[in-house]
């Protein structure tokens, strides 16, 4: 009789390394940071244990930590004070991640700064572009986003990465940075995102649900999949140099798409909703936090991710490093 004897490689833990196909990195990490306009918030989200919201005074702790570990870029969301209908605080030269962006560069040079660009945590209506009426208008929403990116760039952002779904985004934002003279800034777009109810702790922690409706009209309808390739395409086309895909873990056949068709940077992007529900289940005792996350990372890895943004990023990093 013969058969594989596909054990000989798993016999010992060094064997098992040797033939490893995939590695997590902390290289690969993408960190997300929520900055509150005001001083000394350090407030725990609710929905993501071991997540903060944190006014600038409190960043050089949490920036420290983020640089030993070995993490080399963060993400920055932002909480303004105020927020109106066109999303001003999006845009202001002294906007929370302008301001963040300005103190993160100035003390940790290093750290590979990425500014979120959308404008549903400026406005009152929480949408991602301005209304008119109940509907989110396309190209008057361009122009701000463009004057985002724009002044996220003056403010020291090292990539520009756009969450908003409008249609020609990448376009609109290139054209503004070239004319600004960022040539040279890159676009981290997110191509593929879906209208995803991952994103529900997200929105508690960056105080940006929809005040009315949803946001089915501009982020992708789940069962799709040959759409994920025409909205990358798209973004590609205008000039993106990364393309993000969004929610991660119930997408990874759109991770896998993505990587096969480009040849651009893929991104997966972990999100607030899949960290949600493993900090629940480990603070349970459900499971083994530290395998589940560790074996969670690195499905996004072996289905073609190069990059990963994760909230779970420090825990990997630390873990990682201990072996
Ligand atoms: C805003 C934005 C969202 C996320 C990133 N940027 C939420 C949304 O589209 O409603 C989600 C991130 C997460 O859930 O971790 N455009
Ligand atoms: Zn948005």
């Amino acid at each position: 009789m013969t058969f594989d004897r596909h054990r000989r490689l798993r016999q010992t833990a060094s064997m098992r390394a040797l033939v490893r196909e995939t590695q997590l990195d902390v290289n690969d990490f993408i960190y997300p940071l929520f900055v509150a306009e005001g001083e000394k918030i350090r407030n725990e989200v609710s929905s993501m244990p071991g997540v903060f919201q944190l006014s600038i005074d409190q960043l050089k702790e949490e920036m420290d930590e983020v640089v030993s570990l070995g993490i080399k870029s963060v993400i920055l969301f932002g909480l303004p004070h105020e927020k109106d209908a066109v999303g001003t605080g999006a845009y202001h030269h002294h906007g929370i991640v302008q301001e963040a962006t300005r103190y993160v560069k100035q003390h940790f040079p290093d750290l590979v700064v990425i500014a979120d660009t959308c404008l549903c945590e400026y406005t009152d209506h929480g949408h991602c572009g301005v209304i008119e009426g109940e509907q989110v208008l396309n190209d008057p929403s361009l122009d701000l986003l463009a004057k985002t990116a724009v002044s996220q760039a003056e403010a020291g952002a090292d990539i520009i990465a756009p969450s908003n779904m409008m249609d020609g985004f990448v376009a609109a934002i290139r054209k503004g940075l070239d004319k600004a003279g960022f040539t040279e800034v890159p676009i981290m777009s997110y191509a593929v995102k879906y209208s995803s109810a991952y994103y529900g702790p997200f929105r508690d922690a960056a105080d940006s649900a929809p005040q009315f409706g949803d946001r089915k009209t501009y982020q992708m309808d789940p069962a799709n999949r040959r759409e994920a390739l025409r909205e990358a395409g798209a973004d590609i086309e205008q000039g993106a140099d990364f393309l993000i895909v969004k929610p991660a873990l119930s997408y990874l056949d759109i991770v896998r798409d993505v990587r096969n068709e480009f040849n651009a940077p893929v991104v997966a992007y972990n999100v607030s909703g899949e960290y949600a529900m493993v900090k629940a289940a480990a603070l349970n005792g459900w499971v083994d936090e530290k395998a589940i996350v560790l074996e969670t990372l690195t499905s996004m890895k072996r289905a073609g991710a190069d990059l990963i943004m994760t909230y779970h990023a420090k825990d990997a990093a630390r873990w990682l490093k201990e072996g």
